[in-house]
């Protein structure tokens, strides 16, 4: 589903002494099947822009048009859950997004709700279970029992039963360990090729927006200081770093390896194994 974000302002608590601008002026277009990655320091109102997208938060100026679906500030979203069951999003705190008694029901809750019968619900849940690596057991405990990993897989495995057009995950892989965090950005990189799933990743791990987006979109208190390819945006090495972001791991290795030796790597070096390959060919054409 095609994203298109307009003049978008948000202000929390308008007319308090703690109101808070935390969106200015933002326009961004995401092309349908895209996978979209959104960086930025804490606070830069990453989470306040992808509530806008299932209108969970409403602009205080500005538009959103998702595929059909039009949310204007000042106006009444007509059938919320139409758009919902579309576009998933997986909160930034699990916490935040479980509520009911049990695991199994919580997951249910999206399908149920969006008018299927009980056993097509019951398929899901069990389609969706093994998919985040959950084993079956957790199915019947309350879902604050859990441990924070857990938790983290049950509020994922809710949102894919809906089996929305476009995905929003806020940080999906804080609190998982090193291997559930790349388990979990492969499932999603499946589901959206698989799919062909609208992504949109917010996340601090500049790897992962480097590995997996055909977009980045750079977030700086409350507006989009830069937008496009991970090459594009990771060779602002100097920039990002006066807005206190850095850029993937490899591509300082790779600036280093260039500025020691003299000489030139390709740009997108964004994974251990593409850097080494690079290193691997520089050598044996030195040895020639
Ligand atoms: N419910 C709220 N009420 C008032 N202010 C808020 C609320 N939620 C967020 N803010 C403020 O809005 C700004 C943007 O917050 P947001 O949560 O969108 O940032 P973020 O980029 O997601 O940060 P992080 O990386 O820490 O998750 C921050 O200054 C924050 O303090
Ligand atoms: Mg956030």
């Amino acid at each position: 589903m095609e994203i298109t974000i307009k003049n978008l302002d948000h202000t929390y608590m308008p007319g308090t002494p703690f109101e808070h601008e935390a969106l200015k002026g933002i326009n961004l277009h995401i092309e349908s099947g895209k996978f979209v990655a959104i960086i930025g320091h804490t606070g830069s109102g990453k989470s306040t822009i992808v509530q806008h997208l299932n209108g969970l938060l409403k602009p205080t100026s500005g538009s959103i048009q998702i595929g059909e679906y039009l949310i204007e500030a000042n106006k009444k979203n007509k059938d919320i859950s139409k758009l919902r069951k579309h576009v998933g999003v997986v909160f930034q705190y699990p916490e935040h997004q479980l509520f009911d008694e049990t695991v199994e029901s919580d997951i249910a809750f999206g399908p149920l709700n969006f008018g299927l019968s009980k056993e097509q619900v019951q398929k899901r849940v069990a389609e969706v279970i093994p998919l985040v690596n959950l084993s079956e057991d957790v199915l019947k405990k309350s879902p604050f029992d859990l441990s924070g990993g857990q938790k983290r897989r049950v509020a994922i495995a809710g949102v894919l039963a809906s089996k929305p057009h476009v995905l929003v995950l806020d940080e999906p892989t804080a609190g998982l360990d090193p291997l559930g965090r790349t388990q979990m950005m492969e499932l999603f990189v499946t589901l959206h090729k698989a799919e062909k799933l609208t992504t949109i990743l917010v996340t601090h791990n500049m790897e992962f927006a480097a590995m997996y987006a055909d977009v980045v979109v750079v977030m700086d208190k409350g507006k989009i200081l830069l937008q496009g390819s991970p090459e594009e945006i990771f060779n602002s090495k100097d920039l990002l770093k006066q807005i206190g972001l850095d850029v993937p791991q490899t591509v300082q290795m790779a600036m280093m390896l260039e500025e020691r030796f003299d000489i030139k790597l390709p740009k997108h070096l964004f994974t251990n194994e593409k850097l080494v390959e690079a290193i691997v060919k520089l050598l044996e054409k030195g040895g020639e």
